[in-house]
């Protein structure tokens, strides 16, 4: 069962930069982000948050080729949470710009490396000229057959399982699914990750434990790892450390090994 598991969710390493990580260890499929510590890496040279911001979105496009060079298929990027409309109006106002200025500096290199932007969240909800950027951004990259990059942008966990539900309790009065039919399976194909395995390994940077409201029907099995480092000085490096622990983990699903 396990292999059958690893089979599906993993590919063998092939190619690799990184001499120190295992060639025939399995490479997580999907690997999410919380990309943390903008804030407190700005404020630690004297800048104001927003240049941490923008020192973040620089990274971005690193590890997603990064991850893509090591046969990683799909890399969900925690960027703005239903929770973060609490900040100042100038720090969101900055945040909502963010994906615009990302595409216009990125989309040629991520076009290079066949990256497919996808967004996921409250989408709906964005500022208008945020949304454009989003759609300019699928339909640009829409074709590319690379790894997946998915921004979870206005995304909450608790809004995207409190959104399925009610979607779930529509289909169930108009007799499309029956009570009995709710399973998993069918809660898992209303969610916004529908079309998505799992994450195998979720990743935090800037020293906090926790999820903040992140994936959490999806989590439930992921491998977590944590590190002190800033998000914008997060490289390359500290990525395949983070793939390298994934790979010394037993998982075993409740089960035994
Ligand atoms: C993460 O960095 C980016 C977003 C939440 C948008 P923060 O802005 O949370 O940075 P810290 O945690 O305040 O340092
Ligand atoms: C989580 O970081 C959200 C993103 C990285 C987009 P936060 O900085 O908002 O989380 P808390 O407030 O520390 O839990
Ligand atoms: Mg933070």
């Amino acid at each position: 069962m396990l292999q059958r598991i690893r089979g599906f969710f993993g590919s063998s390493l092939e190619s690799t930069q990184d001499q120190s990580l295992d060639h025939n260890a399995v490479v997580p499929y999907h690997v999410a982000v919380v990309m943390d510590g903008n804030g407190r890496w700005a404020k630690k040279r004297g800048l104001p948050r927003t240049a941490g911001h923008r020192a973040g979105m620089k990274v971005v496009k690193n590890i997603a080729i990064a991850a893509d060079e090591i046969g990683i298929k799909v890399l969900t990027m925690y960027a703005f949470s239903t929770e973060n409309w609490k900040r100042p109006r100038q720090e969101v106002d900055f945040l909502m710009r963010l994906p615009e200025e990302f595409l216009r500096l990125e989309l040629h290199d991520l076009m290079k490396h066949n990256v497919q932007m996808r967004f996921m969240g409250a989408l709906d909800r964005l500022p208008a000229y945020t949304q454009e950027t989003v759609r300019e951004a699928i339909e640009q990259t829409r074709s590319n057959t690379g790894i997946i990059l998915n921004f979870a942008l206005n995304y909450g966990g608790r809004r995207e399982i409190t959104d399925a539900i009610r979607k779930l309790a529509e289909d169930v009065k108009e007799g499309i699914l029956l009570p009995e039919e709710i399973t998993e399976e069918s809660i898992r194909s209303y969610l916004l990750t529908h079309d998505l395995p799992d994450p195998d390994l979720l990743i935090r940077t800037s020293g906090e434990i926790r999820i903040s409201n992140f994936l959490l029907w999806q989590l439930a099995y992921s491998e977590l790892w944590f590190t002190d480092v800033y998000w914008p000085d997060f490289t390359r490096e500290h990525f395949y450390e983070a793939i390298r622990s994934f790979q010394l983990r037993g998982r075993r699903f409740g089960g035994l090994k």
